[in-house]
Formats: C-alpha cells, sequence, structure tokens
C-alpha cells in the first residue's frame, strides 16, 4: 500500500510526486505537538507535505490548528463503532486514502488493534510523556514524582503492538525539581517533545531511520533500547 514512497533502503522516503514525505497525523486534543510538524513543515526543517489530519473527537482544538495551516480533517468518532476493530479499520482506510508516507499518533489517545499496527509496521510513529521503558500508560509526570526519580521526560518510538513499547528512537530528559507537579512537568516536557518529534520524522523522511524486525535501526546501526538522547545530541553540536 506504499506505492507512493521510493522506500527505505533505496534513498529518502519521499514522496514520488511531492518530493516530500507524506503524513497522515492523529489527534485528540490539543495538538501542540501537530502545530510541531505544521510549523516544521513550513519553515522547511522537515521536509514533509501534512495530507491530513484526523481526530477521534470532534472538538479536538488540534483540528482547528490544521485548519488555519489548510490541511484537510477527518473525524472519526470512534463512539459510533461497535468495536475497536470496527473503528480500526475505518480509520485505516481513511489514512490509506491519502496514501502516506509515515503515520504520526500525536496526542492519539486510542489503543490501536494489532491488525492496524502491523499494517503500518514500520511507518507509524508515536510520542509518549515519559523516559521509556518507564512508565508506558497513563499519569506518566504524577507516577514519576511519586516514585521521587529526579527527571522525567518524552521518547519518541515505532509502534508496535506492546502499548508504548515499540522500539525507542528518540528521548529528551528533563530534571525534576522540588516545586515541579504534573503540569509544570507536563509544559516542560511538552517543550521538548516539540522538538525530538519532528526531528525523529525528519530522519524517517531522509531514509535514515527505519524499524527493522523490532530494533530501531538509525544510520544503519541498531538503536539502543532509549534510542538516542538528545541532550548527547545536543552536545555535539
Ligand atoms: C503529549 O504529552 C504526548 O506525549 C502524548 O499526548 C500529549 C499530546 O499533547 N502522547 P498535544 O495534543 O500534542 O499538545
Amino acid at each position: 500500500m506504499q506505492a507512493a514512497s521510493t522506500g527505505i533502503g533505496t534513498g529518502t522516503n519521499a514522496n514520488a510526486s511531492t518530493n516530500k514525505c507524506k503524513l497522515v497525523i492523529l489527534i485528540s486534543g490539543g495538538g501542540s505537538n501537530l502545530q510541531s510538524f505544521i510549523d516544521n513543515s513550513i519553515n522547511g526543517t522537515l521536509n514533509a507535505e501534512i495530507a491530513a489530519v484526523i481526530s477521534n473527537k470532534a472538538d479536538a482544538y488540534g483540528l482547528q490548528r490544521a485548519s488555519n495551516a489548510g490541511i484537510a480533517t477527518d473525524v472519526i468518532d470512534h463512539t459510533e463503532f461497535d468495536s475497536r476493530e470496527a473503528f480500526d479499520e475505518t480509520l485505516k482506510q481513511h489514512i490509506e486514502s491519502y496514501a502516506p508516507d509515515l503515520v504520526i499518533l500525536a496526542g492519539f489517545m486510542r489503543i490501536l488493534s494489532s491488525d492496524f499496527v502491523q499494517h503500518f509496521h514500520g511507518r507509524l510513529l508515536n510520542i509518549h510523556p515519559s523516559l521509556l521503558p518507564k512508565y508506558p500508560g497513563l499519569n506518566t509526570h504524577q507516577r514519576a514524582l511519586d516514585a521521587g526519580d529526579s527527571e522525567t521526560g518524552a521518547t519518541v518510538h515505532f509502534v508496535t503492538e506492546e502499548l508504548d513499547g515499540g522500539p525507542a528512537i528518540i528521548q529528551a530528559s528533563v530534571s525534576i525539581s522540588t516545586d515541579d507537579d504534573a503540569s509544570s512537568l507536563a509544559e516542560k516536557v511538552l517543550q521538548h517533545e516539540h522538538v525530538i518529534y519532528p526531528e525523529a520524522a525528519r530522519w524517517f523522511a531522509e531514509g535514515r531511520l527505519k524499524l527493522d524486525g523490532n530494533h530501531a535501526i538509525f544510520d544503519n546501526e541498531k538503536l539502543p533500547v532509549t534510542g538516542i538522547q538528545f541532550n548527547q545530541l545536543e552536545n555535539q553540536k
């Protein structure tokens, strides 16, 4: 189904007709990560075209962000489906109608079925607000605070069938100070999310990043389980 892509290993993951990596972005809420993709695509940092933004919630503010940028939007309300599988099948068909090279989960608050995840194997990314493998699931910042951790962060990873368990690509960490609460941490971590998520997509678009079985491969090397550390990357610049 990835007919529009030149394919990893043969060059970039750019669409043959536009020479840009075609993205479909899935959201459920505010869409600040979506906004970062929009900004990076407009300013040329990310050689991508956002073909569509799809939300399972009609009132997601991210839909407004997409419309403001002239991007097509779809709402597929999961409550109108009898089963997760039926919703996922419709979602899959909508996504494929845009023939994306890469699908971006940006605060999409639905667990995806095995069929869906397998269908998009190697071209489905997520961002999770913790230093995976720590704290998969919800309430990550509060859990880090409750555990007395000195740092937290965010991880971009390939999506596999294991919830928040797919191979990590890039991770950014944030120090926790004594006056932090879950909301101050969320705010700090989001600032980093907005940098590392488009960065991972840029690597994918450039053909430098791929999923091989259950391993993330970057520049032909297997990444460690926690992915590339963004802070180290910064220091190397
Ligand atoms: C982010 O914290 C992201 O890590 C998580 O959902 C949140 C989405 O935020 N998956 P936004 O809608 O992009 O502002």
